[in-house]
């Protein structure tokens, strides 16, 4: 019973993606099949394979009626697109099938809980989105709309909360088979918050109280949530809109944030401790997480961020957005912690390695270049030398570009820049992030891939993500140095 909707979103993505050559994308993260992504969504285990959802535009590589976009990994790094699950083809979604979550089901089936969106005409002649919660069934290819959708809707919020800003919900199930969902939503107050329901069997959901209140401290609207145990804590993280900056640890504009506490299961009590950004660099927003059979904890984010899209924005572009590495989590000194999906060691290919390299002015290394490579780099000062004033590696590198990364010990500070990797868009290129560092002993993991460069600090105690749509001859890499630097370096190609 594929609606017509999405009958032709079928049709056009299976035809438009074979005007998108493999060199063209980037090789391990997902980019759409065609046409624009958005936020990660419905990410799971079903069916002896990870699904991955996606806001979708298979139209064009702008915004546009989001449809969900579907993928399907053994490894969450080689991916195989399937057809698009959801089009925005009922009354109760007929403006957009926004973000959402997956759970599998007793019996088998796969159910997908997602925002349903409708444009409603305001007295003043303009529109605003009505959002509800609605599901979806399915086998892991096709998927059922349920008839009584929405199941959540303004009847199902506290009073004075918006039903213009309700969305986003994430599906998890408790020990006892019954189900929770976190949905971001506005209060009365206009800040963020989100909101926490159950449910006996997936279907038939109830309100059960305020999981966590923004009370306008980190920014306002609260999207995307995600809520879990890890490392005898709870998280919750979201994607605040409207962020101001604090210090080097939130930026402006839509952010990242990540609160860490404690969770009585009784009570269903969240009791916030710490507060910090998931992502220090230019482009991650979403993020949502999947518990791995193995028990891994692994997020994606949406590598993007709402105000910079314009550094590619032409409607020329046959795709536009792309997902993070899978990111395993863990909480170490009562902070987030990330590391590359350890599934990424298994595509190493080609190690070269130069040990205790002395930097001074600039250094080219034998061996060491490409634009899909995970580069370790450990810095030092230099034997019997004062502590060096600065440090810089430059990659995506030709004669007019390259994006570099710049480390000033005596500050702390690590500085991501992409001002000169042929972006011809007013839009921030640059981001700092205090970083830990013992009398200038720094460890830095790179991950390029075509597009894209996300950087571990210090074993993942913080990642700065950003992308880059330099042309792909420029492949250079090189070391400079303020003072003298001594350097181990292993890079290994990605295949
Ligand atoms: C976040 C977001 C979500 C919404 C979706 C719409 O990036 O704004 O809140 O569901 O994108 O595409």
């Amino acid at each position: 019973m594929t609606s017509q909707t999405l009958r032709e979103a079928r049709k056009y993505e299976e035809a438009s993606e074979k005007r998108i050559s493999g060199e063209e994308r980037p090789a391990f993260h997902l980019a759409p099949r065609t046409g624009w992504m958005n936020d990660p969504n419905g990410f799971s285990w079903y069916d002896g394979k990870y699904h991955l959802f996606y806001q979708y535009n298979p139209y064009d590589s702008q915004w546009g009626p989001m449809h969900w976009g579907h993928a399907v990994s053994s490894d969450l790094l080689h991916w195989e697109y399937l057809p698009a699950a959801l089009a925005p083809d009922e009354a109760w979604d007929r403006d957009g099938c926004f973000s959402g979550s997956a759970v599998t089901l007793p019996d088998g089936r796969q159910l997908l809980m997602y925002t349903g969106v409708v444009r409603e005409r305001q007295a003043n002649g303009g529109c605003s989105e009505v959002q509800t919660q609605c599901l979806a069934v399915g086998d892991g290819v096709d998927y059922v709309k349920y008839e009584k959708n929405p199941v959540l809707d303004e009847k199902d919020i506290p009073q004075g909360s918006s039903r213009y800003d309700f969305r986003d919900p994430k599906m998890w199930q408790e020990a006892d088979g019954t189900y929770r969902c976190a949905v971001g939503n506005r209060a009365a107050d206009g800040s963020g918050q989100i909101l926490l329901f159950s449910s006996p069997d997936g279907f038939d959901w109830h309100y059960v109280k305020v999981l966590a209140a923004n009370r306008d401290r980190f920014g306002k609207m609260w999207e995307c949530p995600d809520f879990f145990p890890l490392d005898g804590k709870w998280v919750l993280i979201t994607s605040p809109q409207d962020m101001l900056p604090s210090g080097f640890e939130y930026h402006n504009g839509n952010g990242t944030l990540c609160l860490i506490g404690d969770y009585d299961r009784e009570t269903e009590e969240f009791t916030e401790e710490t507060d910090q950004s998931i992502d220090y660099g230019i482009d991650f927003y979403a993020p949502q997480t999947i518990l791995t059979p193995d028990g891994r904890r692994v997020m994606i984010g949406w590598m993007q961020n709402w105000d910079t899209c314009s550094y590619r924005r032409k409607h020329d572009e046959a795709w536009f957005g792309q997902m993070s590495l899978p990111r395993e989590l863990s909480i170490r000194n009562g902070r987030l912690y990330q590391t590359p999906i350890r599934e990424l060691e298994q595509m190493r290919a080609n190690p070269v390695s130069h040990t205790d390299v002395t930097v001074s002015g600039t250094v080219r290394l034998e061996g060491v270049r490409g634009r899909r490579i995970d580069m370790e780099l450990t810095l030092r000062p230099a034997e019997g030398c004062d502590l060096y004033r600065k440090f810089s590696v430059r990659f995506a590198q030709n004669e007019s570009c390259y994006t570099s990364l710049g480390f000033r010990p005596a500050e702390s500070v690590l500085k991501v820049d992409r001002k000169f990797s042929g972006s011809r868009r007013a839009i921030i290129h640059q981001r700092r992030s205090q970083v830990n560092h013992r009398g200038g002993e720094l460890k830095l993991r790179v991950i390029l891939d075509r597009f894209s460069a996300e950087v571990f600090v210090n074993d993942g105690e913080q990642v700065m993500s950003v992308v880059l749509y330099t042309e792909q001859g420029a492949d250079g890499i090189s070391f400079i140095a303020d003072g003298t630097v001594s350097m181990d370096v292993t890079k290994y190609d990605l295949v």
